[in-house]
């Protein structure tokens, strides 16, 4: 049987989680360096279309800029300074566009998992028009990303312009109706808050064919815990303490005490 999720395990949540400001170039090379093998980004479209990435639906908490992101082209969103509301080293970083941040990853080896953000009444727009964007990115790519969105609409869009790309339900409570509703759109996964999750739930979800992905898990007890019921992914903001590492095994005992042993004489 094929592997639920054959994807990294671990991913950096914005790209650098909260070490770099979100959603930036600068933030998918900090995943990279700290040897991360996934990301998650959020991506809407500017004014003209053209998809980049951004989080809010406004311009005032990430960004020099005002005012809503569809009122912008994305060479104005370009020109604004996405960096420096996280600290002055980030100064001029600019909005990427999901073609710029998908050459970059791709460049670092990087796997991605494409949140689909609509802004409001742009969902279906916003769906077809990432799919669309993301089959021509990851032409060739050994890796497919996989699209979530918390948005039916925007994932029901997604997979008529690109059905071969894989999907995940964005999910902040698990409502009873969960399996009918991936089902319909054809997941491979469930994305969830670990908050909504039980050990039967996952469980339950994997029986139904699911792999399961857990946001935002930022202490290592929790992530700990997830991993132990079978979660798939953890997604997280806190890359240092909850790195790629992870979610691989411990090296067997004997192999641990010869590590030490290893180390104390190095
Ligand atoms: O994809 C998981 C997570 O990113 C969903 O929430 O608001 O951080 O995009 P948010
Ligand atoms: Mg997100």
């Amino acid at each position: 049987m094929p592997a639920l999720w054959p994807y990294p395990n671990v991913v950096a949540h914005r790209c650098g989680g909260t070490l770099a400001p979100e959603n930036t170039l600068a933030a998918i090379r900090t995943g990279a360096a700290l040897g991360f093998d996934g990301i998650e980004l959020d991506v809407m479209l500017a004014g003209d279309g053209v998809p980049v990435l951004m989080h809010d639906e406004t311009l005032e908490r990430t960004t020099s800029g005002r005012g809503r992101v569809t009122a912008h082209s994305a060479a104005q969103l370009a020109r604004l300074d996405a960096g420096v509301w996280k600290g002055r080293r980030w100064r001029g970083e600019p909005v990427p566009s999901l073609a710029q941040a998908v050459r970059l990853a791709r460049e670092l080896g990087l796997w991605t998992n494409v949140e689909i953000k609509p802004a409001k009444g742009y969902e279906r727009r916003t769906g077809e028009a990432v799919a669309g964007a993301a089959r021509a990115l990851w032409q060739g790519a050994p890796r497919m990303p996989v699209l979530s969105s918390f948005s039916p609409l925007a994932l029901g869009a997604a997979r008529e312009a690109a059905p071969e790309l894989p999907r995940g339900l964005l999910l902040q409570r698990v409502p009873p109706h969960w399996c009918e509703m991936a089902r319909d759109l054809e997941c491979v996964a469930l994305h969830c808050s670990h908050r909504a999750l039980t050990q039967a739930l996952v469980r339950a979800m994997h029986e139904a064919g699911f792999a399961v992905l857990a946001w935002t898990v930022n202490d290592p007890r929790a992530a700990r815990k997830l991993l132990g019921w079978g979660v798939d992914c953890i997604v997280t903001d806190a890359l240092k303490r909850i790195g790629p590492e992870f979610a691989r095994p411990a090296p067997p005992t004997a192999k641990r005490g010869l590590l030490q042993r290893l180390r104390r004489s190095g």
